[in-house]
């Protein structure tokens, strides 16, 4: 996920079980023009394997030349964006603009496949919007270029992020092809999860907005899945234990500098859905510095939280973030 999962983010996520982390999603043309920023995201030292490394494009041979370097840098997987509803992604004729385009989106996936040796998955939506749906055939035609996987995210283009997502359509592409395919979209508990892969026969479920500042929903949904059993949220202080250790690898990996920026939605996301959480606000948005990240969190303690509870709280992430 764009702006969220980065080293730190999936370190957490697969200390706590997760079965793979992939990276944000990074652009092919970018990449081949040597682009640092992207090759940050690219930057695998603290992951644990298998980890999966999503590229973005619309162009054959310099997806090929992307997933080659993203080969070289350490990926297990190489994932192909076909998602992602931002103009600006769309217009370069990448993301999810590739499902009104089946032949170009082939032949992306094909070139892809022919570049590396690791196994080559894709996301997709369910099309471009309701009347071009075509996730049967994008999903049919992409498995025959030689892809090893497939995710799903239960929704087209033009619903964004909005409306429920449709798992019987996800259900029909577990169908309809013979390599794995993970499910995406509104699994915000762990028991969300169970029942959406056991209705739609997915082999792997994928967690979105669920774990924005709820990363323990990671260990939930794998203990749950695993085991059948339920484990309980986290107390109010063990969640600002956590909130604090991610705050702490972030600032280890970005520094003092830029890190207490950065920071700055997580703690906000990390607090949100408890009483009194929203008087800390004012406190995140002006975090400059690791001694500002220090004393929200000293201050969230002193709080008293009531229940949990994430009513009105949780709905689109922020615009700034919405990248896939
Ligand atoms: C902030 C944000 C960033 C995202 N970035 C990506 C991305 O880089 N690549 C991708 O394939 N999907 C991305 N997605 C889509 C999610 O992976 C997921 O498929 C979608 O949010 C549906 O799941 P949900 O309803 O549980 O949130 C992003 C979603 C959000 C909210």
């Amino acid at each position: 996920m764009a702006g969220v999962t980065d080293a730190p983010f999936r370190k957490i996520a697969r200390e706590f079980g997760a079965g793979m982390a992939c990276t944000e999603m990074i652009s092919s043309e970018a990449l081949v023009r040597n682009h640092r920023e992207s090759f940050r995201l690219m930057d695998l030292c603290w992951d644990q394997r298998p980890v999966s490394v999503q590229l973005m494009g619309g162009d054959p041979g310099v997806m090929a030349e992307a997933a080659r370097m993203a080969e070289a840098a350490g990926a297990d997987i190489v994932d192909i964006n076909m998602g992602c509803p931002v103009p600006k992604v769309v217009k370069t004729s990448g993301g999810s603009s590739l499902l009104r385009d089946p032949d170009r989106a082939c032949r992306v996936a094909d070139a892809v496949v022919g570049a590396v040796s690791v196994p080559v998955t894709v996301k997709i939506r369910l099309g471009w919007d309701f009347a071009s749906r075509n996730h049967l055939e994008m999903a049919t035609r992409l498995q025959a270029t030689g892809i090893q996987g497939l995710a799903v995210h239960g929704r087209t283009r033009s619903q964004r992020y909005d409306p429920s997502a449709d798992w019987e359509a996800i259900a029909q592409v577990k169908a309809a092809v013979s390599i794995p395919v993970a499910g995406s979209g509104d699994l915000r508990t762990a028991d969300d999860a169970a029942r959406r892969q056991s209705e739609s026969g997915v082999d792997a479920v994928m967690l979105g907005r669920g774990i924005l500042g709820n990363l323990w929903l990671v260990r939930q949904t794998v203990v749950r899945l695993t085991s059948g059993e339920s484990i309980p949220p986290l107390s109010w202080q063990e969640q600002i234990g956590l909130v604090r250790r991610h705050c702490d690898l972030v600032l280890d990996y970005y520094g003092p500098e830029r890190g207490p920026r950065l920071l700055r939605k997580f703690i906000a996301w990390g607090l949100r859905g408890f009483r009194g959480a929203a008087r800390l606000r004012t406190m995140v948005q002006s975090v400059t510095s690791p001694i500002d990240v220090t004393a929200v969190l000293d201050a969230a303690l002193t709080i008293d939280p009531g229940p949990f509870s994430l009513d009105g709280e949780i709905d689109d992430a922020p615009a700034s973030c919405e990248a896939a």
